[in-house]
């Protein structure tokens, strides 16, 4: 009775191929199928192929109750061959080779024609997923035998990684696609012609100022600066004009109070000077600064403008040193073929007194329309620093001399621009300002 175990029950209980599920299921199989019991099963194994063998058998005692104990009437004994055809049950492993086989061919496909990161990453957890289709595949490991386990694992395990593989230089690949986009987007079109500055050009106060520090920078002298709210002290007493002096007149000024005033010159940066460096010498300064007045404003005159001051002191300063120096200056200022004039005038700080006149730099002392056909254009103030003055300062008038000369900007602008409205620097008439760029 070969046919014992039919092909059916076979199917549906014998998930395994493995000798051991086999023996197990025969047994399990025999018992109450038929009123025999197995006694044993004896299983040549045949590899790869068929199984078959001899399952020992016993007919069930029909059981009698004596006295409380169960006897069996008789002992049937049957020696039984058997054989199972499990090779459909081999299929088992090699079903879940060739599911894995095929799932790594679609996912490969699959991942080959992906353009798209969301894609690739929907396509990494449908296969790889904790609820995946590789996991799905190896859940059917249960049915297999401990033999037959890591064979499955290790094909689960190559298929895997050839997904990852995949995976993995696709996500390579798409990060350096979105470097590479994310570079040309930010790239800099450098052929593009670049966007233009507007062009400054430095006001032409400035330029003189500029040029007049450069040009005393040259003859070795320092530039001082000083605050433009004054006392009436340094504006004017220690310049040797005491209250009520009549030369007051000449500078009238703006009052904060009655003893702080806008300055009217650059000279109390002379004085702050002289007491700053305590009766050392040489003292050989520029102050350039805004300097006010209460003046009416015309074409020739402004409520603020600007001065530059020279002050010299030292042993043995002469007024050919102040002369000598005003030429240089005024040399370097308007060419080397300009001279210099010099006429007797008064300021209570100096003593003598000049009034400075350069010559035409337009005719060249001919006379035209600039220099109202003198030949001569009036430039500056200048003189030998009153003695007064000097020991207001902390020198001693008896040891020391000195020069000083006060200039005007826009005056020396307007000349040298030939700019016929004082008013043009202080409007911020745009027209007028970019006439000075690139000068
Ligand atoms: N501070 C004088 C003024 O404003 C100019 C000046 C300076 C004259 C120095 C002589 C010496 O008029």
């Amino acid at each position: 009775m070969r046919a014992f175990l039919r092909e059916q029950s076979c199917r549906s209980s014998l998930r395994s191929s493995s000798l051991n599920s086999i023996q197990g299921f025969l047994e399990g199989h025999s018992r109450g199928y038929r009123p025999q019991t197995v006694i044993s099963v004896k299983v040549r194994q045949v590899s790869a192929g068929p199984k078959e063998g001899i399952l020992l058998l016993r007919e069930a005692s029909q059981p009698s109750n004596k006295g409380g104990t169960t006897v069996f009437s008789s002992l049937y004994r049957e020696e039984r061959p058997f054989f199972v055809d499990n090779t459909r049950f081999k299929g088992a492993v090699q079903g879940m080779k060739e599911k894995l086989e095929a799932l790594k061919a679609e996912a490969l496909a699959k991942l080959q024609e992906v353009t798209d990161p969301q894609i690739l990453n929907d396509l990494r957890v449908k296969y790889l997923g904790k609820k995946g289709e590789l996991t799905e595949v190896l859940r059917g490991m249960g049915g297999l035998s401990a033999e037959e386990r890591p064979v499955i694992g290790q094909v689960a395990n190559l298929v895997r990684s050839a997904i990852e593989e995949v995976i993995g230089t696709k996500q390579e690949i798409f990060q350096q696609q979105e470097t590479q986009n994310r570079l040309n987007a930010e790239k800099v079109d450098v052929s593009l012609p670049g966007r233009g500055l507007p062009q400054g050009g430095i006001h032409p106060l400035n330029r003189v100022i500029q040029e007049i520090e450069d040009i005393f920078i040259g003859m070795g002298y320092r530039i001082e600066e000083g605050p433009e709210v004054e006392t009436d002290y340094y504006n004017f007493e220690a310049l040797n004009l005491p209250k009520n002096h009549p030369a007051r007149d000449m500078q009238d000024s703006f009052y904060l109070t009655e003893d702080l005033l806008m300055r009217t010159q650059t000279s109390p940066v002379q004085v702050r000077t002289m007491q700053a460096m305590k009766g050392e010498t040489p003292v050989k300064i520029i102050c350039p600064g805004k300097v006010f007045r209460r003046d009416d404003d015309d074409a020739t005159h402004s409520f603020q403008f600007h001065q530059i001051e020279g002050l010299v002191i030292g042993r043995n300063i002469r007024m050919s040193d102040l002369k000598g120096t005003l030429l240089q200056f005024m040399k370097e200022m308007f060419g080397p073929t300009a001279g210099i004039r010099l006429r007797p005038s008064f300021f209570p700080f100096t003593e003598p007194s000049v009034e400075v006149d350069v010559s035409c730099f337009k005719c060249g002392g001919e006379g035209c329309r600039l220099c109202k056909q003198s030949g001569w254009l009036e430039i500056l103030g200048a003189g030998m620093v009153h003695p007064n003055v000097l020991r207001m300062g902390g020198y001693d008038p008896e040891i020391y001399s000195g020069f000083a000369f006060g200039v005007g900007a826009e005056r020396i602008a307007m000349l040298k621009y030939g700019i016929d409205d004082i008013r043009y620097f202080y409007t911020n008439d745009m027209g007028f300002v970019k006439q000075f760029k690139g000068i």
